[in-house]
Formats: structure tokens, sequence, C-alpha cells
């Protein structure tokens, strides 16, 4: 079973903020566990290089908009080679394969009839690239806030209308199309109305920084239907078959997105995927915002953003990743502060995990020789519970919340420590070092199981625990391991552990 996990391509006006990098984090965990409960996966991250607002902040910075692509796209990749980001697929829209694909598809939707010639006169909005009709204008503004300005220029217009009927019908026949569930319903409220048609091009006049038209030289494409079309290209559309069957057309398709981005992904991309008769993603999901300090969306023209790298330099890479997991409902808007990171860190890293780590192997050490020990166990709950967690886990991360299948996880951590708090191993070991022997083998085992269940986010801190337990985990088994009570060697021996999450 194949699953294609995307993000936005980012814009290259500025460097990598919180939020994106939270953008990011998430998907990359979300694939992560994809692969841990037996997806074969491809996950594609990349940066949106064309419109006017690159090619602005070019003219601002005295540069050629490749040579700004290029200084910026770099600028990314690093950023998320730092935050250790496991991609498959770093897409660039000034790639000529990425010009040739979106020219192909615009050349389709021309022969077919689906684009035509008029004059716009309205409003545009180079910061969210958009244009709104005045109606939808607030105070003089962008419905977002953003300047917007008067333009009346010949456009190309996609019929977007035409496809409306047929892309509410998809939404209501596939209820797990558009989420979060709050997320579809305002998709919904937007296809109550009637759709305009879409404008699709841009003349050379005003903006020269894009995708030429294949049937107009004087015209560029739109720096929205060039990015959305990322998500097909980068897996072989107009270029590979087999790997567009493969990864398209027989894949689980899932566009993680911010919420702001919903409109553009779920009507402009989905009417233009049924114009050209190709599938629509399976999925998009919506992910909220991370807040800056007056609860607004954490960006640079809303104001102060914080450092990612920064970020993880102050409270660890593994532990943010942990926070924006288990503490955000995935969907959902959040603050973020370093207070809120150590607090949750302290809480289920530090306190549940990390003490259960070390109190357990220190027994180990003090009456076992440090040799794991054996021991055949009747104990009901701890083992049932342990044994079943692989599974909810899996729920979990299908229904895209795997803020619960941290809970889940910790709630066990915490029965693993009740369990060795009531059974109090350290009183019988002199004298029924075989009972002792049973509670701490179980100990270990289900503590084996919470890491691997842990390891998409704690990476390096599941394998420093696997290495303490002597433990080779093999990740395309993780299924088998997690309902395999008895996965320790018996006999081996226990490397000391370092504090894995020193409380800070
Ligand atoms: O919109 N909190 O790019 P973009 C959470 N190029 N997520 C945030 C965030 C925040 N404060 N700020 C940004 C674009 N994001 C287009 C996309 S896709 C074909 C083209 C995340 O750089 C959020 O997911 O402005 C947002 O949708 C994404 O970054 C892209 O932001």
């Amino acid at each position: 079973m194949k699953f294609y996990t995307t993000t936005p391509i980012f814009y290259v006006n500025d460097k990598p903020h919180l939020g994106t990098a939270y953008a990011i984090s998430m998907a990359a965990t979300m694939n992560e566990y994809r692969k841990l409960i037996g997806f074969e996966t491809l996950f594609l991250t990349g940066v949106d290089e064309h419109g006017q607002k690159i090619q602005q902040t070019a003219e601002k910075r005295k540069v050629t908009p490749q040579e700004h692509c290029d200084e910026f796209a770099k600028n990314f990749i690093q950023t998320w080679k730092d935050l250790e980001i496991n991609y498959d697929i770093f897409y660039r829209t000034t790639d000529p394969k990425h010009k040739s694909a979106v020219q192909t598809l615009l050349q389709n939707l021309y022969d077919q009839g689906d684009i035509y010639e008029q004059n716009y006169e309205g409003w545009y909005c180079v910061s969210d690239e958009t244009f709104y009709p005045e109606d939808d204008l607030v105070n003089g503004k962008s419905p977002t806030g953003k300047p917007v300005e008067k333009v009346s220029e010949k456009n190309y217009f996609f019929k977007m209308s035409k496809y409306q009927t047929q892309l509410l019908e998809h939404i209501k026949s596939n209820p797990d199309f558009i989420q979060p569930e709050s997320k579809k319903n305002e998709v919904l409220g937007f296809l109550s109305k009637p759709l305009e048609d879409l404008s699709i091009s841009r003349p050379k006049s005003r903006i020269h920084w894009g995708i030429e038209i294949p049937f107009d030289k004087e015209h560029v494409t739109y720096v929205w239907v060039d990015a959305l079309s990322n998500y097909a290209a980068a897996v072989g559309l107009y270029s590979d078959e087999e790997k567009f069957e493969a990864w398209w057309n027989k894949a689980t398709v899932q566009h993680i997105i911010g919420k702001d981005i919903l409109v553009t992904h779920a009507v402009y991309w989905c009417t233009l995927l049924l114009a050209l008769k190709l599938k629509l993603p399976d999925q998009i999901f919506a992910t909220g915002w991370i807040l800056n300090k007056d609860s607004g969306k954490m960006s640079k023209s809303e104001g102060e953003v914080l450092d990612p790298l920064q970020v993880v330099k102050d409270v660890g890479l593994e532990s943010f990743k942990y926070y924006i997991a288990s503490e955000i409902r995935f969907g959902n808007d959040a603050p973020f502060s370093q207070e809120l990171v150590i607090q949750k860190i302290n809480s289920d890293l530090a306190n549940t995990l990390g003490n259960l780590l070390s109190r357990s192997t220190n027994l180990i050490a003090k009456f076992y020789d440090g040799l794991i020990p054996d021991g055949t166990s009747d104990v009901t709950e701890l083992k049932t519970v342990g044994l079943n967690l692989f599974s909810q886990v899996k729920d979990y991360i299908l229904k895209n919340e795997p803020h619960n299948a941290c809970t889940e996880i910790i709630g066990y951590l915490k029965l693993i420590n009740q369990f060795v708090e009531t059974k109090a191993p350290w009183k019988m070991a002199k004298e029924n070092p075989e009972e002792a022997a049973v509670i701490l083998r179980d100990t270990l085992e289900a503590l084996r199981i919470s890491a691997i269940l842990l390891s998409p986010i704690l990476k390096n801190k599941m394998s420093s625990l696997f290495e303490c337990l002597n433990y080779k985990f093999d990740l395309s088994n993780a299924e088998e391991e997690c309902q395999n009570w008895y996965g320790l060697t018996t006999g081996s021996k226990i490397n000391k552990p370092e504090p894995l999450f020193p409380r800070i």
C-alpha cells in the first residue's frame, strides 16, 4: 500500500520561520508514522518560486529572481536538514521539468475549450497572490488584511464554474476528502455561492516572473496554478506514466496544508483536476496555525516570527517535535512558547518516560548484574493494553489524530510506572528473584513497545533507548514487534543509559 504525503510548497520571499517549520515537521511526523504502520511512503515538499511577490522581493534585493530563488531554496533545504526532516523529494517550481508539465496541463485545458480570454477589472492582493471581488474587501483591504491594488488587464480564464456541481458531489460523497470536519464546512459554505471562473494568467507587462502561457507568449501562468500542479508533476504527470500510476492513481494521496490555503486546494486545484479528468487527492487535511503574541497567524507580514533553529537550540529538536505533535490538536491553532514546551517535556518525557527507564534499568543493574532477566508473565492489564497499543496508535494516525496517539502512549507509560510502583520489585528481589524478574521483564517489554510507537517523533532518543535495552529495532517489522511480548533478548546486557530527557 502506497501513501503519498505532501506539504505546501513554501514561498521563497522569506526564510523559514516557526510556522512553516511546524507545517513541515507535522507532515514529516505523519509520514514517519505511516512508515511505522506499514505503508510504503513518499513525502514531498518544496518551494514556490514564481509570482509577483518573489519578483518584487528580488527587485528590492537587487538580484535576479532566479538568483534570489536559488539562494532562498538553499535556505529552506538547510533548515529542513537541521530539523532532520526526512523528505523524499524537494521540489522547485523553477525546474524546467515543472515548467513543461504546467505548460502541457494548460495546453490540454485550452485545447478542450476550458480556457477563454477576457478583460479583468478588479482587485489583486500581491501578498496573498489572489484576486478579490469588490464585495470581499474589508475596509479597502483583502480579507486577510493585506493591501490590494486595482488591476485592469486581459487575462485567460479557466472555466472553474463548470465543475462546481461535480466538485460538490465529490465532497458530499467522500466524507474524508476534506478534513477536519469544520474545514469541510467552510469549503461547502464557499461552494454554496456560484463559483466564478479563475484567472490563470498575468500579462508580462505587469509580471514577467512566471511560466509562459503556451498559447500566448505575452502572458505568464498565475502562480497558484503553477504551484498547485507541483503535487502531480512531482510524481510524473505528463512525464512518467508509470510513476504517476503508482504514486498518484494507485496511492493514497494526502495534501497537508495550512487552513489559509484551503480554498485554493479544495476548489482551484480540484476543479483543475476534474477538468483534466485526473484523480482527485484522497484527502486534503488543513492544519491550524502557530499563533503570534497577538493570537494572529505567525508570519513575517503579521509581525514577529520565531526562528525554528533557535527554538530547537533552546528546547531540543525532538522535544520540539514531540510538543507540536502531542500538545497541539492536529487541525487547531495553538500558541507557542518555550515555557509550554518545557512543561510538556518535563511531565511526559522526563518524569514519565525518562524516570521509568532509569528506574527499571537501575533495578536490573542492582539485582541482575545488568542482564535482562527471563520471566513469563500472566499479568493481564499491562500485557493486554501493551499488545493492543499498536492498533490504537494506528487508528489515531489514520484519523489524523497524532495528539491522541501520543496521549495513548503516555497513558500507557503511566500505567507501567504504576505497575512498578504497586508491585515494588525491589522489595521482593532478594527473597523472590524469579517473581521480581517477571515484573522487571514485563516493565522492559512494555517500555520497548512504547518506545517503538514514539520513535516516529523521537527518532534519536528512542534509538538511544533501544541501544540501552540492547534491542535491534526493525521498522519494517514494527507491528509484529509490538505484538510480541518477548522482544528483548534474555541475558543480554543493559547498557547504562545517559539521562534521555534531563528535566529542563
Ligand atoms: O501559501 N502556523 O506559501 P507560504 C502554521 N506558496 N503553519 C504555517 C504558519 C503558521 N504560523 N505560517 C505558515 C503558500 N504556515 C503557497 C503554498 S502550495 C501549492 C502553495 C504553513 O510560504 C501553512 O501550512 O505562505 C501554510 O499553508 C504554508 O506554511 C505555506 O505558506
